[in-house]
């Protein structure tokens, strides 16, 4: 059994977790895990500010570590290895995890290993016991990043990305418009509940007719038009416009139905039907249950079986130091381990 403490600074979450992992790299265990959410300190600002973002985990790293060693009954010890999430992200807060993972590694003398943090989303549904065996498509929704991949292998090629905001982005920029609070996507995947989507006609993007790459940022501006009642001109909402939980709702619709394409095109281009999914956008369960019913069928007709889709539970698909952990120490047991030079890369 492999140790290994993991350590996410990426973006507005402090977290450390440590995970066991058998040689066969098939059954993590997670021993314990602390997420210390920022969400408070950027609220006020309707968004993630990065100066903020890297005084919160200077104050808070070194202690959301000592809890999840005591949360998990080990010592520093009984540790094997030390996880960082190094890449990507903002530059601030990577560096703070990144110091601190090179000091443990020095001081506690343990070998230091670099986690691409996507790589890491992608990683998740396997802490709920999914099956990760390649191949299979892989997609990568959060705040900073769309992306699709055809994962073979250890060997992963990009299908397709954002030409501009990512899924998550898209979510907090029309909560902003909608006056709600940050971030956007809880808020609006519980607003839309109470909304009626067919009330408000909103466009979806699909590029060209294969493109695997996803636009959104056309989406959010006509839903700013939709709540000024079509007047791009007039700054406030004019009488008429449509109901805020309408808007929430027929914004999420045109998202869910764009990855619904996307990801129909991407089965129908590999012929493979299992796909794991990462990253905060997939807490959405509206998205989870279009995803689910509109590729059983499609699976289906195709003669591809039954449609295989490894979701992260809701607690890994925010960002979490358990996938760091977990994506370290498969690392760490293939022989990848990273030097005290070690440097973040932002993007
Ligand atoms: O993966 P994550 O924690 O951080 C990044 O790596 O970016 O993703 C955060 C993003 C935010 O944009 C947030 O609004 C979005 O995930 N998100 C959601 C939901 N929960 C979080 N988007 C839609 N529906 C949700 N329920
Ligand atoms: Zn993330």
């Amino acid at each position: 059994m492999t140790r290994v403490l993991g350590i996410e600074t990426t973006c507005d979450e402090t977290s450390a977790a440590i995970v066991e992992l058998d040689s066969k790299r098939e059954q993590p265990t997670l021993l314990g895990q602390i997420v210390l959410s920022q969400i408070a300190a950027h609220r006020p600002f309707g968004g993630v500010v990065p100066e903020i973002a890297c005084r919160s985990h200077v104050e808070s790293l070194t202690a959301v570590i000592e809890e999840t060693l005591k949360s998990a009954k080990v010592s520093a010890r009984e540790i094997d290895a030390i996880a960082v999430a190094a890449k990507p992200g903002l530059i601030g807060s990577l560096l703070v995890g990144v110091s601190t993972a090179k000091a443990l590694a020095w001081s506690w003398n343990k070998p230091l290993v670099a986690v691409d943090h996507i790589e890491a989303h992608l990683r998740a549904p396997l802490l709920s016991g999914a099956n990760l065996q390649p191949p299979h498509l892989g997609a990568v929704f959060s705040g900073g990043h769309t992306e699709l991949y055809w994962v073979e292998s250890e060997q992963k090629q990009q299908l397709g990305a954002t030409q501009d905001d990512a899924i998550g982005e898209a979510f907090d920029k029309v909560a902003t418009i909608l006056g709600l609070p940050y971030p956007g996507g809880p808020q609006i995947e519980q607003l839309a509940r109470e909304g009626d989507p067919s009330v408000v006609d909103l466009p979806r993007t699909l590029l060209g007719r294969d493109s695997l790459d996803f636009s959104l940022s056309g989406l959010k501006t006509a839903v700013l038009y939709k709540l000024r009642g079509q007047d791009a001109k007039s700054p406030k909402p004019l009488a008429g416009a449509p109901k805020i939980a309408d808007l929430a709702a027929a914004f999420q619709t045109a998202v869910a139905d764009v990855v619904v394409e996307k990801l129909k095109r991407a089965i129908r281009q590999t012929n493979c039907s299992r796909l794991v999914f990462g990253g905060g956008v997939m807490a959405n369960r509206y998205l989870r249950e279009r995803i689910e019913s509109a590729l059983t069928g499609f699976c289906r007709q195709r003669g591809l079986g039954e449609v295989e889709l490894a979701f992260p539970s809701l607690e890994f698909s925010t960002d979490n130091g358990a996938m760091i952990a977990l994506y370290g120490a498969e690392e760490f047991l293939a022989g990848r381990t990273a030097e005290l030079d070690l440097e973040p890369v932002a993007t």
